[in-house]
């Protein structure tokens, strides 16, 4: 398959018929979604489970989540009967800050490593297809976001990572779940726009930039988004 012409095809299709034309491009490969259980995530999950009830989700569990998160994905794996894959870091909260301290305060670069990058690495690997609720109007890096990109990670397994809603807008997204009767993360009721670790997470200072609360505006991404490489087919 040419995948950069596929890649082209899928990207003006609107999400449904991209997530339609992925899956017919692969019948036997194996799929997962990362979810954070952000609006997005669970738009994309909503799709996909119409077409594969028992997808995998993969939820990065660092230990350091708001309350309400852990509540939420609970909630929502019952109501919705998912397959979810908690992934755990090698070390717990109390392990890790009893060996190097409060990470994410000195080095959370190191902290997303441990708790969130090292652990994804190990779960992506017997997948073909990755599914994320990644946009390209959420942060500068992430504005050349394809929908459908060829991924190589660092172990050298490729694999597909798609990003259905990667045009969409933020209204599209309140848009569809709502229209859908999805409930959300609680915290959006709060003002949270963009919703990760409770310690790393805050309402966001520019209304215009939804990641602004995020890492105290001092790092645009955890590193679970730039470990892989965009591969050449
Ligand atoms: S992050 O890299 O800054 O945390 P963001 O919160 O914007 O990412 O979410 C973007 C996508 O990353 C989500 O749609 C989801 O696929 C994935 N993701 C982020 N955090 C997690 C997590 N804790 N568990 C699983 N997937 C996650
Ligand atoms: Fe650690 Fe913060 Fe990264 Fe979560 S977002 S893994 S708490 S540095």
């Amino acid at each position: 398959m040419n995948v950069e012409h596929f890649a082209n095809v899928v990207e003006n299709l609107p999400p449904e018929q991209a997530l339609d034309a992925v899956l017919a491009a692969g019948e036997s490969t194996r799929v997962c979604l990362t979810s954070s259980f952000q609006a997005e995530d669970m738009a994309v999950l909503h799709m996909l489970r119409k077409r594969i009830p028992d997808v995998p989700v993969l939820f990065l569990d660092t230990g350091y989540h708001f309350p309400q998160t852990y509540e939420y994905r609970d909630r929502m794996t019952k109501l919705w009967s998912l397959r979810l894959l908690n992934v755990l870091p090698s070390r717990t909260v109390p392990e890790q800050e009893s060996a190097f301290g409060i990470l994410y305060q000195t080095d959370p670069t190191r902290c997303c490593q441990l708790r969130k990058v090292e652990p994804l690495l190990g779960a992506l690997e017997p997948f073909d297809v990755w599914f994320t609720g990644l946009r390209r109007e959420q942060s500068p890096t992430r504005k050349n976001l394809k929908k459908v990109e060829l991924h190589r990670l660092p172990t050298g397994k490729q694999l597909w990572k798609v990003s259905l809603l990667a045009d969409w807008k933020w209204e599209q997204v309140w848009d569809y779940t709502n229209a859908n009767g999805i409930s959300h993360l609680p915290q959006y009721d709060e003002g949270y726009l963009s919703i990760g670790c409770q310690p790393c997470t805050a309402l966001p200072v520019d209304p215009n930039n939804p990641r602004s609360g995020r890492w105290g505006g001092t790092k645009l991404e955890c590193g679970i988004h730039t470990f892989s490489k965009r591969a050449e087919a």
